[in-house]
């Protein structure tokens, strides 16, 4: 990975403020994703920003500036800092398990765009609230299909899950939601898995849901599909292997299926988090130490999973470079990385600790900054903020 040079040079500048610990962000990159899919995507597809996948206003007026459809909220906070960023509750869609009463009131009250039912209670629970108030809500049901996607990071449906109701459960839940009357009935959603760079794996998810609606729509006449909502999903190359994600590719397929079950003239929506955000940050942490131990380098962070926990919680190495400070040592043979294959961890109390392993680096000393990239996305948001009290790190917005 290259260091943007207008991130180093806001690095360089920073280090001369104490320790360094700091989130960069340019959504730039955001911004022209948004711009590019917006160009290319068939008639009828309405991109959304999972929001979960950065929160932070510099993220949310890239999107609204960029001309995205709108947000999706997996809870009230989420909603308050859209709204907060200018998008009108027509611009919202709420999905994700486990909605209150507190979060379904609000988003009823307000006249949310659609409400992704997640189960059979979370259908009663929104009637009631709705008939309470004298309201209809429009309603999308999603559906945990019978299918998954190998080569996903995180898959979401598929197997017993908490997202959805089974696919298999169909004929007997749809029937008693279209029976609740303030409820809407718009559409499907089906969120098949995240990190996705295969576009053919995430085609047949549509071609499947477009099966579904198809399936529905025969059983039940009069009632239509005319929402279908695909999650999001579309992967970034953490592993630098040059698989990226084919929006292109994506686009052509989808508008061929469009065409092949005739379903133009209606809406689809794609709510992306990772791939509008991920190469719009980077986590920029002081090497703080360096030890050698048993013959492995243990290179030791400002920050952890406190504030970059998904390299540890999935496993998996973001792209690294290291910003060399040229610090002058402080005693003699005070140890450096040359050439080889170490560990990056943070100050935190547990082995867990980890920011990558086994990544190899030229060269790094005490003092010099280490460069997570593609941490737009899931960066702060998913971190274990509170544990061990450190300090947050800063979040300073470059464009
Ligand atoms: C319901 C829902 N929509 C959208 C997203 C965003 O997914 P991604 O970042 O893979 O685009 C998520 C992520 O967990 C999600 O749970």
């Amino acid at each position: 990975m290259q260091i943007p040079q207008n991130v180093a040079s806001e690095l360089r500048r920073l280090a001369e403020h104490g320790t360094l610990n700091a989130y960069l962000y340019d959504t730039a990159p955001m911004r022209a994703r948004i711009a590019h899919l917006a160009g290319i995507m068939p008639e009828g597809v309405e991109v959304f920003y999972a929001m979960k996948a950065n929160p932070h206003a510099a993220f949310l007026s890239a999107a609204m500036q960029a001309g995205a459809r709108g947000i999706e909220i997996a809870s009230l906070g989420e909603a308050e800092k859209a709204v907060a960023a200018g998008f009108s509750a027509q611009q919202l869609i709420y999905t994700g398990p486990g909605k209150s009463v507190e979060e379904l009131s609000w988003c009823v009250q307000k006249g949310i765009r659609s409400i992704h039912i997640e189960s059979l209670t979370e259908a009663h629970r929104l009637h009631a609230i709705c008939k309470a108030a004298g309201r209809t809500q429009d309603v999308l049901l999603r559906i945990n299909a019978d299918f998954d996607i190998h080569e996903a990071q995180t898959t979401f449906s598929g197997g017993s899950k908490k997202f959805g109701v089974d696919e298999e459960k169909l004929g007997d839940i749809l029937p008693q939601i279209l029976a609740l009357d303030s409820l809407h009935f718009r559409g499907l959603h089906v969120y098949a898995a995240s990190g996705v760079l295969n576009v053919a794996d995430l085609l047949k998810n549509c071609e499947l849901v477009f099966g579904m609606a198809r399936s529905i729509e025969t059983a039940y006449p009069g009632v239509l599909c005319d929402i279908i909502d695909f999650g999001g999903g579309f992967g970034v190359d953490y592993l630098e292997e040059g698989h990226d994600f084919n929006p292109q590719g994506y686009a052509h397929g989808l508008a061929r299926l469009i065409a092949e079950y005739g379903f133009a003239g209606r809406t689809f929506f794609l709510e992306l988090g990772r791939y509008l955000a991920a190469d719009s940050g980077w986590f920029c942490t002081e090497i703080l130490d360096i030890k050698d131990s048993r013959g492995k380098k243990q290179v030791i962070c400002a920050g952890g999973i406190n504030h970059f926990r998904r390299p540890a919680a999935l496993a998996i190495n973001h792209p690294l470079a290291v910003l060399r400070m040229e610090r002058a040592p402080l005693f003699e043979g005070q140890e450096a990385v040359h050439r080889e294959s170490v560990y990056f961890g943070g100050p935190l109390c547990t082995g867990a600790d980890k920011l990558a392993n086994d990544v190899y680096v030229e060269a790094a000393d005490v003092g010099d900054i280490a460069v997570f990239g593609l941490a737009g996305a899931y960066g702060l948001s998913m971190s274990n903020i509170e544990f061990l009290s450190h300090e947050r790190p800063q979040e300073i917005v470059l464009d």
